[in-house]
């Protein structure tokens, strides 16, 4: 018998360099892409390989590999870092008025914000809970597996450019104050106060690699698990569960549905459209 040299077809070595590389990436950094949407993730890799110039993905393997600076500049790619304060300004407006009245009964209340970004949505959460006299009492635990991203979360300062977006969303998420008043014009920055970082605590934490690290009255993990397969959004199903207190409030992204999920029976819908749920077993 003769062997046939050649390759089955330019999509089947693709798939293969990609599993390949997402191997490199888990065993020599840590994080695992395995369970990842392909489909965006092809997008994002072939992106990175086209701007280092190079001409295949082995070839951006070898880079990451042998880089440093290449692995922290594709793990940027990848992490899909788009947030916005008060982004989705509806699911702040059911926040206050449905899950409020809730963290009101609590003496204490611990918020998971997981894979919090760069730090617009533990700002907005804690504008949204000073003003309802409960962020005294809160610690907000802001996690991502980035760690550049949270250096920018923890200096608390974005763009002046987006303050009018995000004076609209505040006004649209049900705020009533002037939203200037929460930060100075810094540069070409707007540098929010600092009595809204006090109960904030921004850490590294890998939804995927990583474990459950306390039990939480409200998780947050928004725009999320969108990225990930099917058996991903299991897994970090999973963990959320076991990280949410009996009647603890879940929030996801409106593009995210726990409809159809291993964890669809736990929870009952606080509202359904804004995708708060409650934990209910
Ligand atoms: C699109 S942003 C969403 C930010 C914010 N939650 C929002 O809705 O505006 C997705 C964030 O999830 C983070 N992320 C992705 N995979 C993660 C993982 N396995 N563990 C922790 N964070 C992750 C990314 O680094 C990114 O900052």
């Amino acid at each position: 018998m003769t062997a046939d040299w050649t390759v089955r077809g330019t999509a089947d070595v693709e798939s293969l360099e990609i599993a390949l590389l997402l191997e490199a990436v888990y065993q020599a950094y840590g994080y695992d892409f395995r369970g990842y949407s392909r489909g965006s993730l092809r997008r994002r890799l072939v992106r990175r390989m086209e701007v280092e110039g190079l001409k295949s993905l082995s070839a951006l393997q070898e880079c990451v590999l042998h880089d440093p600076a290449c692995m922290k500049r594709l793990l940027l790619d990848l992490s899909v870092n788009v947030s916005s304060m008060f982004r989705d300004p509806s699911f702040y407006l059911a926040f206050r008025t449905k899950v409020v009245p809730l963290l009101r009964t609590y003496p204490f209340v611990r918020v998971w914000n997981a894979g919090c970004s760069t730090g617009e949505e533990a700002y907005s959460m804690a504008i949204l809970l000073r003003e309802h006299d409960l962020y005294d009492r809160t610690r907000i635990y802001a996690t991502d597996m980035n760690q550049t991203v949270l250096d920018q979360a923890r200096a608390g300062a974005f763009p002046l450019g987006k303050m009018q977006e995000y004076t609209s969303n505040y006004i649209r998420a049900g705020g009533t104050r002037a939203f200037s008043e929460y930060y100075v014009a810094n540069g070409r920055n707007a540098r929010f106060d600092s009595v809204l970082s006090d109960n904030i605590v921004f850490a590294e934490h890998n939804l995927v690699t990583d474990r459950s690290f306390n039990e939480f009255h409200v998780i947050l993990c928004r725009n999320v698990m969108i990225y990930f397969d099917r058996s991903l959004q299991d897994h970090v199903l999973g963990l959320l569960h076991e990280s949410l207190t009996t009647l603890g409030v879940l929030a996801i992204g409106l593009k995210e549905s726990l409809e159809f999920t291993s964890h669809a029976d736990c929870y009952e819908a606080l509202d359904s459209s804004q995708r708060l749920y409650r934990r209910v077993r």
